[in-house]
């Protein structure tokens, strides 16, 4: 996909305040820090369009983008992350939820998930809530230039057999890399799949 235009719209927490959902729309999320900011900059060739941070809770509200005027990409706030107050992650999850739940031109929503852990709760959690409310969705590995080959082929396997005792099928695997790239073009080829599915609806 050549990427003519990328431009940062919005930022809040009120759905209704997000812009008309005229366009296909993919949204980014995981836990705090596993590289969904970084992910968006990568696959859209721009180093700063998303902010990033080595600390943990960078973005806190829902963000749009615009990408080549004709495709919305949202940028989530991280999930799990353990120094903000319950308070606060208790509004995250609400109108995360809710906007995951409404929003109705959502396509796919791309789950992060850093290679070099196991499986972890929050995450499974928050799959198996996907899966219960029919939201499409893909697994990104991200940081897999930090592991060596044999890592990464225990930590996706072990990831996939976890997965497979609660569900039938497994979502689709990309693994990525915000740092080689790795992973670009299997997103934008499913992006443009996704896009050719639901012309009909954009058009
Ligand atoms: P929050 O907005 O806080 O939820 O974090 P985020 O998920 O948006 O993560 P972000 O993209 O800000 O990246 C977090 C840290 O991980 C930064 O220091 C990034 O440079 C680093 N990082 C992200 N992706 C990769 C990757 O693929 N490889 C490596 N080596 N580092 C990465
Ligand atoms: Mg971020």
């Amino acid at each position: 996909m050549k990427i003519n235009s990328a431009e940062f719209l919005i930022s809040n927490t009120d759905i209704s305040k997000c812009p008309t959902p005229s366009f296909p729309e993919y949204a980014f999320i995981g836990r705090s820090n596993v590289g969904k900011s970084s992910l968006i900059n990568m696959i859209c060739e721009r180093s700063k369009l998303a902010k990033t941070s080595g600390t943990p809770g960078k973005t806190q509200l829902i963000n749009h983008f615009l990408i080549n005027k004709n495709i919305y990409f949202v940028d989530l706030p991280g999930y799990g992350f353990a120094k903000s107050s319950k308070q606060q992650r208790n509004k995250w999850s609400k109108f995360t939820h809710e906007f995951l739940k409404t929003r109705s031109n959502l396509l796919y929503t791309f789950v992060l998930l850093d290679s070099r852990l196991t499986p972890q709760k929050p995450d499974l959690e928050f799959m198996e809530w996907l899966g219960l409310n029919h939201i499409p969705f893909v697994m990104v590995f991200t940081k897999l230039d930090k592991l060596s080959s044999s890592e990464k082929n225990k930590n996706i396997s072990n990831y996939k057999k976890e997965m497979l005792k609660g569900w039938e099928d497994l979502p689709q695997v990309i693994l990525s890399s915000s740092t080689t790239k790795l992973g670009k073009d299997e997103i934008w080829d499913l992006i443009e799949q996704t896009n050719m599915d639901f012309s009909y609806q954009y058009h």
